[in-house]
């Protein structure tokens, strides 16, 4: 079976990141979405609501499970057998760092490859923390987060500090 994990902050999860998510389930046998931690962010969901969104958001997707890990992706990757990481790219500006932490994680552990999906045109520009900055204003982010978890993530966001 081949595993391949697709990590990341999920603070929260996007309609950008649910579309590299189906699009990942498609190419590997199953797809484990991994809340990690970033330790150069601070963010507005805990592990546990970042859990439920995700579990929310990808219900519909048979070969798709969620988890989280506080520690090294690279030793989740060995633990779960999995033979790749898989991101999403969007401008010039994401290349840089996940270059870098792509290689630095291959060189942790031989077999954990990146895979680097190119994103979709309609999300080039979205990011969650200009979503998490919209929702502070009580704008409309229906086009950014998937319908089923609007509702929560309005709630949770409008006029709530960081
Ligand atoms: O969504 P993000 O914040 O861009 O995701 C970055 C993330 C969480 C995937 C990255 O920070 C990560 O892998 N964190 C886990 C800890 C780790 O392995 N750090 C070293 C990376 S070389």
């Amino acid at each position: 079976m081949r595993i391949a994990v697709c990590p990341g902050s999920f603070d929260p999860v996007t309609k950008g990141h649910l579309d590299i998510i189906t699009r990942a389930a498609k190419l590997f046998d199953r797809v484990i979405v991994l809340v990690s931690i970033n330790r150069a962010k601070q963010t507005s969901f805990d592990v546990k609501e970042r859990l439920e969104l995700l579990q929310a958001a990808t219900e519909g997707i048979e070969n798709v499970v969620v988890d989280a890990n506080d520690g090294l992706l690279a030793d989740y990757v060995a633990q779960s057998g999995a033979c790749a990481i898989v991101k999403g790219l969007r401008a010039i500006s994401d290349f840089d760092y996940e270059f870098q932490m792509a290689l630095m994680n291959k060189k942790m552990v031989e077999q954990a490859e990146t895979v680097f999906l190119t994103t979709n045109a309609e999300h080039l520009y979205l990011s969650s923390s200009l979503v998490k900055q919209i929702a502070y204003f009580g704008g409309d982010i229906s086009d950014f987060v998937p319908a089923c978890i609007l509702e929560p993530v309005k709630k949770r966001l409008y006029r709530k500090g960081e």
